[in-house]
């Protein structure tokens, strides 16, 4: 069992300076801090994160939006996971749709980016879900599975349970779209999703690594994800660069 709800943020390409970057995190930091017992992760885009952290604010953690999977050489413009610590994150998100969509991320590659994610402690939220296609396809279990064990290949129990690894089940046509699955399919991802995760790494292992649902969340559907869906928490796009939106979201987790 999870203690704490988790809401993260994926500001994604947003905002376009750091002024106000600066803005909304202090807007969301001011409803962050009426909230108690919901752990909030925010993935500003990574040239902000350094600007945004300070050093007595622990509450909020951060992540950074991806990573490359080599710690430093020659990848142009690519960012090593030793830069996302050292501008203060502690989490990466791996395999987001719109990486694996636009950038060819498969998921061999979300596989070596979790591996050297880990080697550096830096915790993992590594995004899973089918496209629309496939669930037209009756595929979304075999696509999730395949995902979840890929994505995790020769990472060891010692490994998920020294790190955080965060799965995020985001069902690619729910991203954006405003339109969400039925809490039923939620469910069954993420009862999926934990009985995949007990096959690698035994039950124990399973039952602490938090699912969160993310695609289309606001504060109307929020509290459902959890309540009907067995959810531990949210990873929230659009509704993330909303701050009293994406409090009443944090609002419907805590309570
Ligand atoms: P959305 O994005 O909340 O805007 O649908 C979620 C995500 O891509 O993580």
């Amino acid at each position: 069992m999870i203690d704490k709800k988790i809401v993260i943020a994926n500001w994604k390409m947003n905002p376009a300076t750091l002024a106000e970057a600066k803005d909304l995190f202090s807007a969301v930091r001011r409803e962050a801090k009426r909230i108690e017992n919901v752990d909030m992760i925010i993935a500003p885009p990574v040239l902000w994160i350094g600007h945004l952290k300070t050093k007595d604010d622990d509450e909020i953690k951060f992540a950074a939006q991806n990573m490359s999977w080599e710690e430093k050489g020659a990848l142009t413009g690519e960012v090593s996971p030793l830069m996302i610590k050292d501008a203060g994150a502690k989490y990466v998100i791996i395999g987001h749709s719109e990486r694996r969509i636009y950038f060819g991320e498969k998921n061999d590659m979300a596989n070596a980016k979790i591996l050297t994610a880990f080697i550096n402690n830096l915790g993992v939220i590594y995004c899973v879900g089918e496209t629309a296609e496939e669930k037209r396809g009756e595929r979304t279990q075999e696509i999730i599975e395949a995902q979840v064990k890929e994505g995790l290949k020769d990472i060891s129990q010692g490994q998920v349970e020294a790190n955080k690894l965060i799965i995020a089940y985001e069902p690619v046509w729910a991203i954006g779209s405003g339109v969400i699955p039925a809490f039923d399919d939620v469910l069954s991802a993420n009862l999926l999703i934990k009985k995949t995760l007990a096959g690698l790494y035994g039950r124990s292992t399973a039952e602490k690594t938090p699912i969160l649902y993310g695609g289309s969340v606001d504060a109307g559907n929020a509290k459902d994800f959890s309540t009907k869906g067995g959810m531990d928490g949210l990873l929230v796009g659009g509704a993330s660069l909303k701050p009293s939106e994406f409090g009443g979201i944090m609002r419907a987790v805590a309570n």
